[in-house]
C-alpha cells in the first residue's frame, strides 16, 4: 500500500470544468436503457492469447487432484506448523476445533489446510497481539478453509507470488493490516469470508491476476476490497458495508506492477461506508475521505453495474486520475488516468448527503444540486455510463452512451486450467522476494508502510549483510512508522539475495 494522500484533499477543479456543457442537458429526455437487453460486454481478456494458459477444461482455481496425498490432522495443543513440515505435496492438513497461536509459512507447492468445524466450533488462529501473520503461503495450489482467524498484528492469510489459490470460508477479526491479502499471484478465488476490524484492507488484492472476488461479507473497515495494480478481476455478490471505503479499484504509482484493468464489480450491496478512517496517518487508504462507496483511480477498464450503493454519504462512485490526487507522486510509467470506465446500471439512492467541501465546489461548476451519487474529477478518455438521468453526477455529462448493457456473457476471469508454478531461477531469488515481500511496504522514492528505499540505500550502502541481519529480526527505529515484522521465515541466503536487490535499485 502507499503513502499516496489523494482522496481527501483538494481536488483541481478547473483541470476538468474544461470539458463541460453547462446545463444544456437540463430539458433534453433522457435515454433510458434497458440492461435485460441488450449487448453484454465482451471482456477485456483473451484467454487464447495467454502463454500460460493451457485450453479445456476445469473451473476451480486449484488442480483437480489426481492422486490424493495423505492427511494428517491436528489436535488441539499440536502445531499446524509441525503438519505442514511433514507433508508432502498432494497432501490435506485437518485442524481440530482449538486455540492455536503460531504463524503457519506454507512454500510447498499442493497443500490444502482445512479447518474442522464441529458443532459451530472453529479452529482458532489466535496471534495474541503479538504475532504477524496467521498463514503465508508462496507454495502453488494452495487452499485454506474453514478458520477463525484474530488478532494478528499484520495479515489474516498473505500470499507471496503463490499461483492457482483459494481462500474460503474464514472468518477474519479484528486483526492488523489486511485481512486477505494474496500478492503477485494469478488464477485464485476470494470467496465467502467473513472480515472485519482490519485497519488497512479487508481483502487486498495486490499485482495479482485472473482473480475471483465472491459472496464476502466485509464490514468495520477502512477499506473493503481493494484490486490495486491487478488485471482481470470480478468482484461480485459481496456485501460491503460500515467501512470507510467500500471497493476500491486504483493503482499505486511506483510498484513494479504498472497497471489495473479489466475489473468487474458487479451485484454487491455497498452501504453506509462511513466509518471513520481508522487507517495508519499517511498510507493511502488513510485519507480516503469517511463515506465513499466505491473508488476508482487510474485503474481502466472497470464495470460497475447492478450494484447496490446507498447511504454512502460523502459520494456513491467516485473516479479520480492521479493527477488530482495531491500527494500521489506519478510513476513515468503507469497511465495516470482511469480510462474506459463503464458505468451501467446500479440502483443508487442516498448517497453524498453529508460531502466534502471538494465535491461541493466541483458541483457548483456544474450548477448541481442534491447528493452526489457519482463524481468524476480528472482525465478519463473513452468512459461511458447509461441512465445517467436516474442520479446526480458530477463529470459525466460528455461520456458516451455504453454500447453494451451487461456483463452476462462473462462468468469468470478464472483460467480453464491452473497456471503452471512460477520457476524460480535461484539467481532470481532476491528479485522475487523483493517483489513479492518488500515493495509492499517499500517504494524507491515515497513512504509507504515503511521508509523509501533511497533512504535504507543511504543507510546500508556497502552493508547488504547488515539488512539481511536486520529483516531477520527488526527492531524499532522510527518513532512515526510502525514496526517491520521479521522476514526470519527467509533462509539466511535468500534475506542476502534480497538485501543485495535492494541495493542495486535506482528506482
Ligand atoms: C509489512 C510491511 C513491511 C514489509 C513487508 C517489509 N518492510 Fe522493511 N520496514 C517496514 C517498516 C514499517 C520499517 C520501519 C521500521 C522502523 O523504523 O521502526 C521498515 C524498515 C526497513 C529497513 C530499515 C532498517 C533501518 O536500520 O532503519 C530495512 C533495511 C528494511 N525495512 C528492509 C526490508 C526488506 C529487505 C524487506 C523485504 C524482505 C522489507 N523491509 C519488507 C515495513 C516493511
Amino acid at each position: 500500500m502507499s503513502s499516496r494522500k489523494i482522496i481527501g484533499a483538494v481536488f483541481i477543479i478547473g483541470a476538468f470544468a474544461g470539458g463541460l456543457y453547462l446545463g444544456s442537458s437540463q430539458n433534453a429526455v433522457p435515454v433510458i436503457t434497458n440492461s435485460a437487453s441488450g449487448a453484454s460486454y465482451g471482456g477485456g481478456y483473451d484467454k487464447s492469447a495467454d502463454k500460460d494458459v493451457q485450453q479445456s477444461g476445469k473451473t476451480s482455481a486449484v488442480a483437480e487432484r489426481t492422486v490424493v496425498g495423505k492427511t494428517h490432522i491436528v489436535n488441539d495443543g499440536d502445531t499446524i506448523m509441525a503438519a505442514v513440515q511433514a507433508a508432502k505435496p498432494g497432501d490435506t492438513i485437518q485442524v481440530m476445533p482449538g486455540t492455536y497461536h503460531e504463524t503457519v509459512y506454507i512454500d510447498k507447492d499442493d497443500i490444502r489446510i482445512i479447518g474442522v468445524i464441529k458443532e459451530g466450533k472453529r479452529a482458532t488462529l489466535d496471534g495474541k497481539g503479538i504475532l504477524n501473520d496467521a498463514f503465508l503461503y508462496s507454495g502453488n495450489n494452495f487452499v485454506v478453509e474453514n478458520f477463525l482467524i484474530t488478532k494478528y498484528k499484520g495479515n489474516g492469510v498473505m500470499g507471496q507470488a503463490g499461483n492457482n489459490f483459494e481462500i474460503r470460508n474464514n472468518i477474519i477479526v479484528d486483526t492488523g493490516v489486511y485481512g486477505i491479502f494474496p500478492q503477485l499471484g494469478k488464477n485464485g478465488i476470494v470467496e465467502y469470508n467473513v472480515i472485519s476490524g482490519i485497519e488497512d484492507a479487508d481483502i487486498y488484492v495486490g499485482m495479482s491476476d485472473n482473480i475471483h472476488v465472491a459472496h464476502n461479507d466485509v464490514f468495520d473497515n477502512v477499506a473493503g476490497i481493494e484490486i490495486e495494480n491487478s488485471r482481470h478481476a470480478i468482484v461480485e455478490n459481496n456485501n460491503v458495508y460500515n467501512n470507510t471505503g467500500g471497493i476500491l479499484a486504483f493503482i499505486t504509482p511506483g510498484l513494479p506492477i504498472k497497471t489495473t484493468y479489466d475489473v468487474i464489480i458487479r451485484n454487491n450491496f455497498i452501504y453506509n461506508n462511513n466509518h471513520k478512517n481508522f487507517g495508519a496517518p499517511g498510507s493511502m487508504v488513510g485519507s480516503i475521505p469517511a463515506g465513499t462507496g466505491i473508488l476508482i483511480m487510474a485503474s481502466d477498464d472497470v464495470i460497475v453495474e447492478n450494484n447496490i450503493i446507498t447511504g454512502n454519504k460523502t459520494v456513491g462512485i467516485l473516479i479520480t486520475d492521479h493527477e488530482n490526487a495531491p500527494g500521489v507522486t506519478i510513476d513515468p510509467e503507469s497511465d495516470p488516468s482511469p480510462d474506459g470506465i463503464k458505468l451501467l446500471n446500479n440502483l443508487m439512492h442516498n448517497n453524498g448527503y453529508d460531502t466534502i467541501d471538494d465535491i461541493k465546489a466541483l458541483m457548483l461548476t456544474e450548477f448541481k444540486q442534491g447528493s452526489p451519487d457519482i463524481v468524476r474529477v480528472g482525465s478519463s478518455r473513452d468512459s461511458c455510463i447509461i441512465n445517467r438521468h436516474r442520479y446526480v453526477t458530477v463529470g459525466v455529462n460528455s461520456w458516451q452512451e455504453c454500447e453494451f448493457t451487461n456483463t452476462d456473457s462473462i462468468d469468470t476471469y478464472l483460467l480453464d486450467e491452473p497456471v503452471p508454478p512460477r520457476i524460480i531461477d535461484p539467481s532470481e531469488r532476491g528479485k522475487v522476494v523483493y517483489n513479492g515481500v518488500c515493495a509492499g511496504c517499500h517504494t524507491y522514492t515515497g513512504r509507504m508502510i515503511g521508509p523509501p528505499i533511497q533512504i535504507i540505500q543511504a543507510l546500508y550502502m556497502d552493508n547488504p549483510q547488515g539488512i539481511a541481519d536486520y529483516i531477520a529480526s527488526p527492531i524499532k527505529k522510527r518513532a512515526d512508522y510502525p514496526e517491520m515484522p521479521p522476514q526470519n521465515y527467509l533462509d539466511e541466503k535468500t534475506r542476502l539475495a534480497t538485501a543485495k536487490y535492494l541495493l542495486e535499485r535506482t528506482k
